[in-house]
């Protein structure tokens, strides 16, 4: 009997250790980001890997899927990947663009890995694209950005650079090669958020699910001295914020060959639009949650990294929280559509002010300071319209605040338009 006792007692010991062991593991492997998982890696993949298949050796689903990015061409009504030429559907882009590079070309974007050779086809190169256009576009930047340092890198002209350039955007440009965790790569946005006192190395998983899109995904300058990329965040990244800045250092990308205006070309704010305390934003929903919904391959779990317009795929990019995948959709087209109609009627006004404008500069009687009041209102007006136009999701990233630009950037407009007609009434009297 207590031969017996003492048995029991050493089995269940064992027992009691051994459980507790397995739970500790289980607990452990939990807690593992998923790539350690299972699977032991293939390869070991050097620091800054420009090659994204060699990553995908041990990542075989995250890579398959970011491949697919090349061949996607299918268009939603005002997104998509159908690279399509956005002058042709808008004329009046044409003349708001007016001596700039977007009046010749501006397509429509398509998937990631198609970003090089996109940008080495577009027509808006010329002999003086400074290298820093590569800046988005390739996984060869992180080792090229450490090995010359940006400065020398912007300094580079396009076609030169171009000799070291030959990967498209790729795991490097978000991903740290030895933990995998998800890094800020850009020099410039590591600029950008230190000015406003911030350190991206103390953020949430949930924030760097976001703002690892702002490697790119965010509007930016090049410096007129060097061509060093450069993000307007020093006093905010609202709209009125990034305008005060490149009005207090006197900036402008071009001027406007009918109105004279000294212009911002506004690039892509899809970041600082979100940010701008839009509905999915405030409840904590990152860029990640719509454009890389989970997949399963049987028991593993894995971020899609298939990155395009979540309309293509509504039931993973929204059902993950919304029930009523179908009302959203919806939802998603009725907010489009009223920024899209909205958007035209901006652009309208605008065309009708740079024409006013235009006129009254051939009127040698016209009154200067007018003239030039008018075409202050008119960057101002135009500015304002091109956050909205560039941003890429037709206003659904922040539907208030779209249509909030858009209202004030009309009434602009029409201030230009009435200011330039009085620079010539005066002139008449
Ligand atoms: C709540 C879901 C959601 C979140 C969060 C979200 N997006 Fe989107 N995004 C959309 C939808 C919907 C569209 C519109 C797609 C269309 O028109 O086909 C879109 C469009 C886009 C497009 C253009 C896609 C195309 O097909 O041309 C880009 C680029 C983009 N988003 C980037 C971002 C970035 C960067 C973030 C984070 C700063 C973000 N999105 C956050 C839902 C989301
Ligand atoms: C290294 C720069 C870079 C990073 C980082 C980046 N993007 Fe992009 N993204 C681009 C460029 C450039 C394009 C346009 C490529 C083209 O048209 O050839 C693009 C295109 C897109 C598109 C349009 C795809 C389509 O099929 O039309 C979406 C959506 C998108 N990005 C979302 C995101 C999201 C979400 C993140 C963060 C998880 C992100 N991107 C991170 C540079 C980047
Ligand atoms: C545009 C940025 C971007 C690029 C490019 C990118 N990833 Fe990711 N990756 C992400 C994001 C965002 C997540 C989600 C991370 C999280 O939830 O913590 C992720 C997650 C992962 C994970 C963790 C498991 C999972 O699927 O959630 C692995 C592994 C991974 N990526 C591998 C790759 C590989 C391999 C490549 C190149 C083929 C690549 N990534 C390219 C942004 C990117
Ligand atoms: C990670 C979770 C998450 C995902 C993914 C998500 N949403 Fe949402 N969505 C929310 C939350 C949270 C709200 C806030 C309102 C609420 O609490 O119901 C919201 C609100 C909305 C609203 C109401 C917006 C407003 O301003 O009142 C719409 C429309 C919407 N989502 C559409 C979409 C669409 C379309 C997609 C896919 C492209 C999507 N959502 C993906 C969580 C999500």
């Amino acid at each position: 009997m207590k031969k017996f006792t003492g048995t029991t007692l050493i089995l269940t010991g064992i027992i009691v250790v051994l459980s507790a062991l397995l739970i500790g593991v289980l607990i452990f492997l939990r807690n593992q980001p998923a790539p350690q998982r299972g699977v032991m890696p293939v390869v070991k993949i050097a620091a800054m890997e420009p090659d994204s298949s060699i990553w995908g050796q041990n990542f075989p689903n995250q890579y398959s899927t970011f491949m697919m990015t090349e061949s996607n061409n299918t268009a939603t009504t005002y997104g998509g990947s159908d690279p399509y030429e956005k002058l042709n559907k808008d004329p009046m882009l044409k003349t708001l663009f007016a001596g700039n590079p977007f009046s010749k070309g501006y397509g429509e974007d398509r998937g990631h890995a198609n970003a090089l050779t996109d940008v080495e086809n577009t027509p808006r190169l010329s002999d003086k694209t400074p290298g820093t256009c590569y800046s988005c576009k390739s996984a060869d930047n992180p080792k090229l950005w450490s090995e010359m340092g940006m400065a020398e890198y912007d300094k580079t002209p396009f076609k030169q650079l171009g000799e070291k350039i030959n990967h498209p955007i790729g795991c490097a440009n978000c991903h740290d090669a030895e933990t995998m965790r998800l890094i800020v790569t850009n020099p410039a946005l590591e600029e950008a958020l230190k000015e406003q006192g911030k350190d991206w190395r103390t953020f949430s998983r949930q924030e760097m699910r976001s703002l690892v899109c702002a490697n790119c995904h965010v509007e930016y300058y090049f410096t007129k001295e060097g061509n060093y990329l450069t993000f307007p965040w020093e006093k905010g990244t609202n709209v009125e914020a990034m305008e005060a800045y490149y009005n207090e250092i006197g900036f402008f990308d071009w001027k406007h060959a009918d109105s004279g205006a000294n212009m911002i070309k506004m690039q892509h704010p899809d970041y600082e639009m979100y940010t701008a305390n839009s509905t999915h934003y405030k409840a904590g929903v990152a860029c990640a949650d719509c454009h890389m919904p989970y997949m399963r391959d049987g028991a593993a779990k894995f971020s899609s990294h298939n990155v395009k317009s979540p309309l293509l795929d509504p039931a993973r990019s929204c059902g993950t929280c919304h029930t009523d995948v179908n009302y959203v959709v919806e939802r998603v087209n009725i907010i489009q559509k009223n920024v899209y109609d909205t958007m035209q009627n901006t652009e309208k006004a605008l065309v009708s002010a740079i024409n006013a404008i235009k006129t009254a500069s051939e009127n040698p009687n016209a009154d200067q300071s007018k003239l030039e009041e008018a075409r202050k209102l008119h960057r101002a007006a135009q500015l304002r319209w091109d956050y909205v136009a560039a941003e890429n999701s037709m206003g659904f990233h922040n539907p208030t605040e779209a249509l909030r630009i858009l209202a004030a950037a009309t009434d602009l407009a029409r201030q230009a338009e009435l200011t330039a007609l009085q620079a010539v009434q005066v002139a008449s009297k």
